[in-house]
């Protein structure tokens, strides 16, 4: 007797079990094929303690590495036939011949991944670049450098989801402009940058405690708010076709000045007033402004020089206006009934 010879049965017997173990039909089977070939005091573990005594075996540190391969693949198969017998068990008892088969073809697409992609490419096609931003960030980014007061209420722990002393989730997409300012170094500037927002807001049908913006940022020489106009009109345009009505509105945000509100006239009342809008037949979907030369200064660029202007998008609103969606809270439910309105 040789090496190989013996090394040869071992794999042979291992072969064997492995097609005895595939042949198994239920639990009580492979059990039996367990306590005669593979416990401790199996049929394997006998051959592999004959052959390890035995003195015709020269390299025995290659034999072991070769009979536990084999071991391997009989614990392998053992373990995925078992499987299989318990899910097809389990499939038996559950079996119901009267419920439908399950449906697995794609439903639709999230509107607001819908509208996410449009509004990028509109602005895609006014020369803007993505700028990709966490959606966690620091106190810092998310308020200090966009001029918010130290004492400011949106800082609040009860408005603001803080992770630690330092760390928040962003409360809005304006973070990206100091991330996006130190990188460009003082340079001209043209981009957006979609993220997911956080904040203690969800009172209303269009207010939820997590939601989308795009935020976008143009610096460069000679920026006024007629390009801001010029700009936020295309994006209208091209967003809800030439009829809908749109309105600038004075505002203030410690990031812009002046700061302008825009709304778009209500879908569900074509602007003459209902639940929807507050009666007031318009909803606002993004706030904008000529950037602060605060903000410009505390972000490395002279004021002097640039100038900037900015914008952040509310993705749900615009989404809920383009398709007349009654609740924010739609988008985030999954519910395969209204997904499978929208085909993308
Ligand atoms: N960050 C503001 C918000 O979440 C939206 C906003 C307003 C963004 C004016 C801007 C801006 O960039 O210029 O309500």
């Amino acid at each position: 007797m040789n090496n190989d010879y013996l090394l040869q049965e071992i794999k042979s017997i291992s072969d064997d079990v492995q097609k005895k173990i595939l042949n198994a039909k239920d639990k009580s089977e492979l059990l039996d094929i367990y306590n005669k070939y593979i416990a401790s005091n199996g049929i394997l573990s006998q051959k592999k303690n004959n052959i390890l005594k035995s003195k015709s075996i020269v390299d025995k540190k290659t034999a072991i590495l070769k009979i536990n391969s084999f071991f391997d693949e009989v614990k392998k198969c053992f373990e995925a036939q078992k499987k299989s017998i318990i899910n097809a068990e389990l499939l038996k008892e559950n079996e119901d011949i009267s419920l439908p088969a399950f449906d697995l073809s794609v439903k639709g697409i999230n509107p607001i991944h819908l509208i996410r992609e449009k509004i990028i490419d509109i602005f895609f096609g006014m020369g803007f670049k993505i700028y990709h931003s966490n959606d966690i960030d620091d106190e810092y980014y998310n308020f200090t450098l966009m001029n918010i007061a130290s004492n400011h209420v949106s800082r609040d722990m009860e408005n603001t989801f803080y992770i630690d002393q330092k760390l928040l989730l962003c409360t809005h997409t304006s973070h990206a402009q100091g991330r996006a300012m130190e990188e460009t170094k003082g340079k001209p500037l043209k981009i957006i940058s979609p993220g997911k927002c956080f904040r203690k807001d969800d009172d209303d049908l269009t207010h939820s405690h997590q939601f989308m913006q795009i935020e976008g940022l143009m610096i460069d020489k000679n920026i006024n708010l007629g390009n801001l106009k010029a700009i936020l009109e295309i994006f209208v345009k091209k967003m809800f076709g030439e009829n809908r009505k749109m309105r600038l509105r004075n505002s203030f945000f410690p990031f812009t000045e002046p700061s302008i509100e825009m709304d778009i006239s209500c879908d569900n009342c074509c602007g003459v007033g209902c639940y929807k809008c507050k009666n007031t037949g318009y909803i606002e979907v993004l706030g904008a402004g000529i950037v602060n030369p605060k903000v410009l200064e505390m972000n490395g660029y002279n004021s002097k020089v640039y100038s900037g202007l900015a914008f952040g998008i509310g993705i749900e609103r615009i989404a809920i206006l383009k398709y007349g969606i009654d609740n924010i809270r739609r988008f985030y439910t999954n519910d395969i009934r209204f997904l499978k309105d929208f085909k993308g």
